[in-house]
């Protein structure tokens, strides 16, 4: 199954996937193993092949880009690879375990994150570039703070208790009107 209804121009979708690439790169120190770009892979790395099924990221992209933003969001999530990507029962990797075929749509968690990609420059275009802002834009960890599912935020206890001291404290049904 194929997600439709992405109707990104290709030039914006190319602009924010650089601005994510850099906001990436510059917020977390770059793979061991990648040398700069254009320089030849340093002894050990496996050249990525360019990608065949992008969607969402602009299609042009080499395979050494889209691992840069696959780190990112590995290290954002707190998952792994194969957090959205499904095995190739077909192929092993030279430890054992089985290879991932990462051109493969199977898993839903991939889908997920394409919707969630798509979402991401959507708020960082059209709602945090309209303010004035810190310049830090909106990206996977700002939600979801190295878990594959955000963890739900409970405020401090003592702030609380701080509105209930200084209010009448009404009735509960009355105090989220939106949840009825
Ligand atoms: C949070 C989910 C997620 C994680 C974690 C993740 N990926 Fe991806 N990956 C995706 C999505 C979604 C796409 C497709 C993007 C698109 O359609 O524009 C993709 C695309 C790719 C592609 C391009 C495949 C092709 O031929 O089109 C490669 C290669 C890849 N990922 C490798 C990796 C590697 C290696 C890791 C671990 C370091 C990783 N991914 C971690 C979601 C993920
Ligand atoms: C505005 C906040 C926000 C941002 C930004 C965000 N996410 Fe999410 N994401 C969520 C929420 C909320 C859920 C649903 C959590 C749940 O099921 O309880 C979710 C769910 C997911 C899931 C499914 C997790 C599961 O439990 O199966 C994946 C995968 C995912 N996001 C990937 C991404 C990626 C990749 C990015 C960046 C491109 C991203 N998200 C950016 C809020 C966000």
């Amino acid at each position: 199954m194929k997600i439709t209804g992405f109707s990104l121009p290709a030039a914006a979708a190319a602009v924010l996937a650089v601005a994510l690439v850099a906001a990436s790169s510059y917020a977390q120190a770059p793979p061991p193993a990648q040398g700069p770009a254009g320089a030849p892979p340093a002894p050990g790395h496996f050249k990525m092949p360019n990608p065949t099924n992008l969607q969402v990221l602009p299609k042009d992209m080499t395979g050494d880009q889209v691992m840069e933003i696959m780190h990112g969001w590995e290290a954002q999530l707190g998952g792994e690879c194969s957090t959205c990507h499904a095995a190739d029962p077909t192929r092993k990797m030279p430890n054992g375990k089985p290879a991932l075929n990462f051109a493969d749509d199977s898993k839903k968690e991939k889908k997920i994150a394409r919707l969630m990609l798509h979402m991401t420059m959507d708020i960082n275009k059209n709602y945090v570039s309209t303010i004035e802002n810190s310049g830090q834009p909106v990206k996977c960890g700002t939600c979801h703070r190295g878990h594959v599912t955000p963890e739900p935020f409970v405020p401090k206890p003592d702030h609380d208790d701080h509105d209930h001291d200084d209010h009448d404290h009404p009735p509960a049904a009355a105090a989220h009107p939106g949840t009825r």
